[in-house]
């Protein structure tokens, strides 16, 4: 019997020897209620077998409890030496990186960063620019025209009037920021981004703008050379105007901005006076920039939130 519990190795063997043994048709139970039959010498020999064997049974279950308890821990034991699942540790969007990007080139240039209210005023947006009420620009078709006579800031030129008309000249900034326009296909969004460079100074001419340009899309685009064509334009907050197309790849020419000299109205209108100083304006489509940099096709994505998009182009 001592040899039997003590060769149990499981605990349901052992409850089942237990009951055959104790329980109420038990044969340890059975010889117990005969004890009375018995002498005293045999009385205290089956008192003692019937302590040792309990002893017995309880010490065996709880060894096979244990040996339970070490299985399943080894079973549940942490191998530190799996690989983690990798971290997710986001990226961050187009706009974001070629903004950093841009603003890096600007400011090693000495240009400031400014930004300035999405929701302009008309003096901001267009009468303080020189655009008169009958410029196409101002066109109900064109813009988005607020119930009390403000707009969704149609261009960033609003805030080079703003910096002008609180630091006045010399200045040499960069405004950056959202824009807004009545138009949507694959390379327009009625929400757009532009950046806005000015440098007014006493002895600022066209070739400093040129230069300057240049040199902005040679870093910014990491080209060791780059090619540009001049082209005369018009805006109605510059004078002369010009627009500015970069060689591409495969050597197609590029709209890449607008830009000019600053109209002596527009100094004017910012308390500059036209016969002290003068200095240049130019402007870009930041996603546009963005888009030819990182090869996108379509500016809608940049605003639809696609989590798989932004993961795929991510940085
Ligand atoms: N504001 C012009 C546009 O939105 C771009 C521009 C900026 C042109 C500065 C000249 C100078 O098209």
């Amino acid at each position: 019997m001592q040899d039997k519990i003590k060769n149990i190795n499981n605990i349901e063997e052992l409850q089942a020897l237990y009951t055959a043994t104790f329980g109420k048709n038990g044969t340890m139970t059975a010889r117990l209620k005969e004890m009375k039959n018995l002498d005293n010498e045999a009385r205290a020999s089956l008192n003692k077998e019937n302590t040792m064997l309990r002893e017995l049974f309880k010490n065996r279950q709880i060894e096979l409890e244990n040996q339970a308890l070490m299985e399943g821990l080894a079973k549940q034991r942490l191998d530190a030496s799996l690989n983690p699942e990798p971290e997710n540790i986001g990226t961050l969007h187009p706009l974001t990186k070629s903004l950093s990007e841009i603003s890096a080139v600007l400011e090693s240039f000495g240009y400031k960063m400014w930004t300035g209210p999405e929701i302009e005023d008309d003096w901001h947006n267009f009468t303080a620019l020189n655009t008169p009420d009958y410029h196409p620009a101002r066109d109900m078709q064109d813009s988005f025209f607020l119930d009390n006579g403000n707009v969704m800031r149609t261009q960033t030129s609003a805030i080079q009037i703003r910096s002008m008309e609180k630091e006045g000249a010399p200045i040499k900034m960069f405004g950056v920021g959202a824009t807004y326009r009545k138009e949507m296909d694959a390379t327009h969004s009625p929400m757009f981004h532009q950046i806005e460079g000015l440098y007014i100074d006493k002895d600022i001419t066209m070739s400093d703008l040129i230069s300057d340009v240049k040199e902005f899309l040679k870093k910014f685009f990491e080209m060791d050379e780059v090619e540009l064509r001049i082209r005369p334009s018009y805006f109605p907050f510059t004078e002369p105007s010009i627009e500015i197309d970069l060689k591409w790849q495969g050597g197609k020419w590029l709209e890449i901005m607008g830009a000019g000299m600053v109209h002596p109205n527009v100094l004017r209108n910012c308390n500059i006076d036209p016969d002290v100083y003068q200095g240049f304006a130019f402007g870009f489509g930041w996603d546009r920039l963005a888009m030819l940099k990182y090869g996108l096709n379509d500016i809608r994505q940049f605003y639809d939130g696609d989590i798989r998009w932004l993961r795929k182009t991510g940085f």
